[in-house]
């Protein structure tokens, strides 16, 4: 049997001058959800792009819409984003005391809720809002940039966390270094989505990155379940 993994492209290695033709080419080419990275040059050193973009996008694509918050507060902004078309909001532990809060309100919008963890968080700090939320996104590199290399203690991060939320109807995401090389240990040890940025987008067109999302989804459709 093996394990159907989603591919979720992150739009912040597209070519930020075309970004509507490259969302439509990338939801052509097999992306199941569209990754959008937010950073606010404060969370995170690098500054990507807001609400605005979000709702410019929208039209593009009917795919899920899986926005990455690396923005600190988040609070202030979860409603303008929830606005501009995001079906998931996804939120840091680190970015201020009260994640269960940030979660609470992600849900109150009638907003898929995701709760994220950078490589040096414990997965300990996601245990009390496993209640609240659909997905967590485990980062495997450190957040503000495509094409690092990836961190191999996001496998086992993984691992732990498919133990911890046993049974619950939860979904495991890891973004930051995904290739068709490293998604086959991550789909192993349990991962549902993967979110790949500088894998997909290369070669320019839809049938490039159709080769590139195929290449990573075929890399661990021979995984033994
Ligand atoms: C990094 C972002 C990732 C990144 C992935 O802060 O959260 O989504 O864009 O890019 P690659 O796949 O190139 O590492
Ligand atoms: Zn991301």
């Amino acid at each position: 049997m093996v394990t159907p993994i989603l591919i979720a492209p992150s739009i912040l290695a597209a070519d930020f001058a075309r970004l509507g033709e490259e969302v439509r080419a990338v939801d052509q080419a097999g992306a199941d959800w569209i990754h959008l990275d937010v950073m606010d040059g404060h969370f995170v050193p690098n500054i990507s792009f807001g609400p605005a973009v979000v709702k410019a996008l929208r039209p593009h694509t009917k795919k899920l819409f899986d926005v990455h918050l690396m923005i600190a507060p988040a609070d202030p902004y979860l409603a303008a984003f929830a606005e501009a078309g995001a079906d998931r909001i996804i939120v840091h532990t680190e970015t201020g005391p009260h994640i269960h809060r940030s979660l609470q309100a992600i849900k109150a919008m009638g907003k898929k809720a995701g709760v994220t963890i950078n490589p040096g968080t414990p997965i300990d700090a996601i245990a009390d809002v496993l209640d609240l939320i659909d997905l967590v996104l485990v980062m495997s590199v450190n957040p503000g940039f495509g094409g690092q290399d990836f961190i191999p203690s996001a496998v086992d991060k993984v691992a732990g966390i498919r133990r911890m939320i046993a049974g619950r109807d939860i979904l495991i995401e890891v973004d930051g270094g995904v290739t068709a090389k490293t998604a086959p240990a991550l789909a192993r040890a349990g991962a549902d989505v993967l979110v790949a940025g500088s894998a997909v987008f290369k070669g320019g067109d839809a049938a490039a990155y159709a080769r590139n999302i195929a290449a990573i989804r075929d890399a661990c459709t021979t995984i033994p379940a």
